[in-house]
């Protein structure tokens, strides 16, 4: 809900538990007032009365306070807007109008016929806020640098950044330190999301997991990003986030071309981080996953089992065993297309190998269907291998510098999406695919960074860096709209695109190439902290693990710490015994029991991986799930008890392993016994209100 002050110069937006209020004064300028728990209209205007400190010449009563410092005038801030005219640059404004509409507000300025609109929507306690550019006047508006957002925390002591960094197979983990003076900057200049950051930051004060004030903010790109989290001389707090990594130019708008940023989503909890992770997870659920309150089902995967050796015959081999166990969703990984035997060939034709699948993919989608399960495949759209029948045709297609090396990664080359005729052919390519055989789920992969982002002959190349993502986008809108019931995944060698952009355009995303079960734990420790369980894919594969690390463990460790997702199989079922198959089975089953807990409940992170026992719980109504792992036991000592969270003090609980009664009020003060010992040990606990 919006509140307006009489002047129209103050506004409140206010979801259940949190209030965000901004003023502006009389000469224009827009100033935060407050970013926490829910005020009243009269709170936000008796903060508007504070006079600006009296800081001058050496530093700017505006910084810390504004709420979009633009480039120019008296500040000396990072700007989160930067546009260059023909006849200067920066912007002073002049503030036009406010709109409101339910949750949302817009206020638009105006700067000699450019506009700048910044939009606020209330998502439950989630503020959206993005900003809409618009040439209403001038030749030609460069607009070097857009932000979406920036955020203003209150004065405090001592903040700690909390960030998810990583790289390939080791990706969101969670680290936290104190905030000291300068800027911190996290970001990608690679072209997509990235492995090294999620666009994501939390900001407290001494804040625990259940307890404390927990400021987020979280960016919905999926190209190059930024997000400068900064400490001001007087120790105020802004960050700011938006597209593009440097400030060298985002697009070059023409006469009547506007420019929407990205959303930057931010949120206040007095929950701890726990409490943060839950409202962001609800807010996901609720606006940006589509389709998230249908439980995504139980996959297997080929790619570990078969890599690039696949044919059609041993495809439908491992499809048997899969559903055997339970699995309901077979998807195809690399390997099905053109001349596509490694990694060397056939990106860019997305046809079936004729020697692979003579028949195309029809035959074996079948009988995936026939076994009772849906059929799914791999593509990489955005790629192209030189060797290729797309590149021998059309070379130009793809981003390079002329006269310059064309640096190939994995081999391949990054197509220029930019470009219409690209777009075109691979709307046809991706369009006829999906026609051509009853294919329910595209695990969509991106395997390389841009490295030489050169568009030859295009006045602006570096429009390519947003166009891109835009063009991703539109395509997979547009195949969503044609094939409604095609599900979609995001997949970039693991977790190299998973942002708020592409979740409200994917159906779940591809956590990590990592599937040793115990390096998951922490990387799926730190994805919880911004994403929800119902998109992150976990898969079950071989042991001991053939991609990394040689790692033992049984099945049981296994699974349990690919519960805690979407549960996928991905290991080679054919070597697999009949006593693992077996037991393969009983665990699917538990796990689609378990499943509307998991991936619709409210998670609690019980304890962190540091080494012994970690776990985490979901609650959904009276159904309650435990997922407990134990790294290594110690000393002979015994393992703590798990201390529950979410429960009703006053009411049982039994537990359908042991048959056990609790107390609620037992289970939350004094805890659970989960009976693990030894080395790499886990369990699954139900518990049930009676
Ligand atoms: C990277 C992905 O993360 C893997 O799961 C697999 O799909 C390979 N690409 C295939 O090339």
């Amino acid at each position: 809900m919006v509140d307006i002050a009489e002047n129209g110069r103050t506004w409140l937006l206010s979801g259940p538990a949190s209030s965000y209020a901004l003023h502006l004064t009389e000469a224009d300028e827009l100033l935060h007032l407050h970013w926490g728990p829910r005020i009243a209209l009269a709170d936000a205007e008796a903060l508007a009365l504070s006079p600006l400190p009296a800081y001058w010449p050496f530093e700017s009563p505006l910084d810390g306070r504004e709420e979009y410092p633009v480039e120019g005038g008296p500040r000396f801030v990072r700007p989160a807007l930067s546009v260059r005219t023909e006849e200067r640059r920066g912007t002073e404004w002049r503030f036009v109008s406010h709109q409101s509409e339910g949750d949302e507000l817009r206020l638009t300025f105006d700067d000699d016929g450019l506009a700048v609109t910044l939009h606020y929507r209330m998502r439950g306690d989630v503020l959206e806020r993005w900003v809409t550019v618009a040439n209403g006047g001038h030749a030609r508006v460069e607009l070097l640098r857009a932000d979406a957002a920036t955020w203003t925390l209150p004065d405090r002591e001592g903040w700690r950044l909390s960030q998810l960094h990583g790289r390939w197979a080791a990706e969101s983990l969670l680290a936290t330190a104190p905030l000291t003076y300068g800027e911190k900057i996290i970001g990608s200049r690679r072209g997509h999301t990235g492995h090294q950051h999620l666009p994501w930051v939390a900001l407290d004060t001494d804040a625990t997991e259940e307890r404390g004030e927990v400021y987020g903010c979280a960016l919905g790109w999926s190209g190059s990003w930024r997000i400068a989290v900064a400490q001001l001389p007087d120790a105020r707090v802004q960050i700011t986030g938006g597209a593009g990594y440097d400030d060298s130019g985002l697009l070059l708008l023409q006469p009547g071309e506007s420019y929407t940023t990205p959303v930057f989503a931010g949120l206040w909890s007095d929950g701890g981080f726990g409490g943060a992770s839950r409202t962001w997870h609800a807010y996901q659920r609720a606006y940006v996953i589509p389709d998230a309150d249908r439980d995504r089902p139980v996959l297997f995967n080929s790619w570990e089992a078969t890599n690039f050796d696949i044919s059609e015959e041993q495809q439908a081999a491992l499809a048997r065993r899969a559903a055997d166990i339970g699995v309901e969703l077979f998807v195809v990984d690399d390997g099905w297309f053109g001349a596509r035997t490694s990694d060397r060939a056939g990106l860019g034709d997305w046809t079936p190998n004729p020697d692979r699948f003579p028949h195309g993919l029809k035959p074996l989608a079948d009988q995936v269907h026939g076994l009772g399960m849906q059929f799914g495949i791999w593509v990489e759209p955005e790629m192209v291998n030189p060797d290729s029948d797309l590149y021998r045709a059309h070379p130009d297609w793809v981003q390079y510098q002329p006269g310059r090396k064309r640096t190939e990664l994995r081999n391949q080359l990054v197509l220029n999406l930019a470009r219409e005729d690209v777009q075109e052919y691979l709307w046809e390519q991706l369009d006829t695919l999906l026609s051509s055989a009853p294919i329910d789920y595209v695990k969509w992969d991106f395997n390389r960074c841009f490295t030489d982002a050169g568009w030859p002959g295009e006045p602006y190349p570096q429009r390519l860096w947003v166009d891109h993502v835009r063009a991703l986008y539109a395509l997979l809108d547009r195949l969503r709209a044609a094939h409604p019931s095609v599900a979609f995944e995001s997949c970039s060698g693991g977790g190299g695109r998973i942002d708020l952009g592409v979740m409200s355009r994917t159906d779940q995303v591809w956590t990590s190439d990592n599937t040793d079960p115990l390096d998951r734990l922490a990387i799926q420790h730190g994805f919880s902290q911004i994403h929800p369980a119902r998109v992150m894919a976990a898969w079950v594969t071989d042991s001991p693990n053939t991609q990394l690390n040689g790692r033992e463990s049984s099945l049981r460790f296994r699974f349990v710490s690919s519960m805690a997702g979407v549960l996928g199989v991905g290991g080679d079922l054919t070597e697999w015994t009949g006593e693992e198959l077996a037991e393969a089975h009983r665990w699917v089953e538990l796990y689609k029991e378990i499943r509307p807990v998991v991936q619709r409940g409210d998670q609690y992170r019980l304890r962190p991986p540091a080494g012994g026992l970690s776990a985490v719980q979901y609650v959904l109504g009276d159904e309650t799930v435990v997922l407990a792992c134990l790294q290594a036991q110690h000393y002979g000592e015994p393992v703590p008890a798990l201390r529950l969270r979410g429960l009703d003090p006053t009411a049982s609980y039994e537990c359908r392993e042991t048959g056990e009664v609790h107390r609620g009020a037992v289970l939350l003060h004094h805890g659970l016994r989960t009976g693990l010992k030894g080395d790499l040990d886990a369990t699954v606990l139900r518990l049930c209100r009676i």
